[in-house]
């Protein structure tokens, strides 16, 4: 941890000075006469979301103190960078091709990124990774299911990543884990102190637009997460809407298997196009799928109003789209162009 952010006082919100519910609040500068929309928005949410953490904790097999709720879980990606890495001294690993946040948040903080390529097969280059840690080494980011490539990392690898990096903390994002049988990091965390799992309620709950995604890991480190950052992070709207169908499990469940299903038909579809030279094993809901003419597919499919994404220049992914796994008539819309692009 960065020594000044163990010592620095942190904001102190009028929510939480006094957390009751009940009383006359004049302690906030609100507006008591309630909002400009029809429902009242017109008081400070709880900082803490502390109703939230206590009903998902047990949806995810750990107590609530263990939890951390972000602005989309890009939100303790950036966290987690500030609050371990000192800028132009410390550095992260990070494993390309994945998740394009890591590098982005790394580089605004003005952070080293050391980059350990995936190995051909998309795995953990388990050697390379250990013998590039140093002394300067905050952080690995591990992506299970690895966005784009879909397919999840090897259990032992990561395990044997963090056994090997106890300076420091092991990210594992599991931003895909619903699709997957892969049971997740979170019940476990108690033997990994140095761990923190991501997780989000874009993909799998069909949440992406309110913004809400969590982090998993020891009590201290959450802590000090909520210890830097903004007060009332989660929106009221976002609040209420989560805590009123939290318990809508069934719609989490269907939606994986709707979607694993659909996946496994597209991949037939696309198995028979001649245009179509791989389709990468996936446990997520996308496919990166390799073309003979990657980009000229990808600009015909844009202008039918078709838009999936061109990774196509990244590192290991020559000639390569990326593509959501969608209903079971757009999957057949896209299925029609690329015969027809054929
Ligand atoms: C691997 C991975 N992690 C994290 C995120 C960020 O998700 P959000 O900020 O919507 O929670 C994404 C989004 O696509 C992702 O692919």
């Amino acid at each position: 941890m960065r020594q000044h952010i163990l010592s620095l006082a942190p904001y102190s919100s009028a929510r939480d000075e006094y957390t009751g519910k009940e009383g006359i609040f004049l302690d906030a500068n609100e507006n008591p006469l309630g909002s400009a929309t029809p429902e009242n928005w017109n008081r400070y949410p709880d900082p803490y979301q502390a109703e939230i953490k206590t009903k998902l904790a047990p949806i995810k097999g750990c107590r609530p103190a263990q939890i951390f709720l972000g602005n989309g879980s890009d939100e303790p990606i950036d966290l987690i960078i500030r609050l371990t890495c000192e800028p132009k001294e410390d550095n992260i690993i990070i494993l390309p091709p994945t998740y394009g946040m890591y590098e982005v948040s790394a580089s605004v903080n003005n952070i080293e990124i050391q980059k350990i390529p995936l190995t051909s097969d998309y795995q953990l280059d388990t050697e390379k990774i250990i013998a590039s840690i140093n002394s300067k080494t905050k952080l690995i980011f591990i992506c299970s299911p690895n966005n784009p490539t879909g397919n999840l990392i090897d259990r032992k690898a990561i395990l044997e990543i963090i056994k090997n990096f106890q300076q420091g903390i092991v990210i594992i994002d599991e931003a895909y884990n619903d699709f997957s049988d892969e049971p997740s990091f979170v019940p476990e965390l108690d033997h990994f102190p140095n761990v923190m799992v991501l997780q989000t309620f874009s993909k799998a709950w069909g949440l992406a637009s309110l913004r809400l995604g969590m982090a998993f890991g020891n009590e201290a480190l959450i802590k000090l997460l909520n210890k830097i950052k903004y007060p009332y992070n989660i929106n009221g709207l976002t609040q209420k809407a989560l805590l009123e169908n939290i318990g809508n499990i069934d719609f989490v469940k269907n939606s994986v298997k709707t979607l694993n299903q659909n996946r496994k038909i597209l991949i037939a579809e696309l198995e028979q196009l001649p245009i179509v030279t791989k389709i990468f094993p996936s446990d997520a809901n996308f496919l990166l799928v390799r073309f003979k003419e990657a980009k000229k597919t990808f600009d015909y499919l844009i202008e039918q109003k078709l838009i999936v994404r061109d990774r196509s220049k990244v590192i290991l992914c020559d000639d390569s789209l990326r593509i959501s796994v969608g209903t079971k008539e757009e999957n057949e819309r896209l299925i029609e162009l690329l015969k027809k692009y054929q």
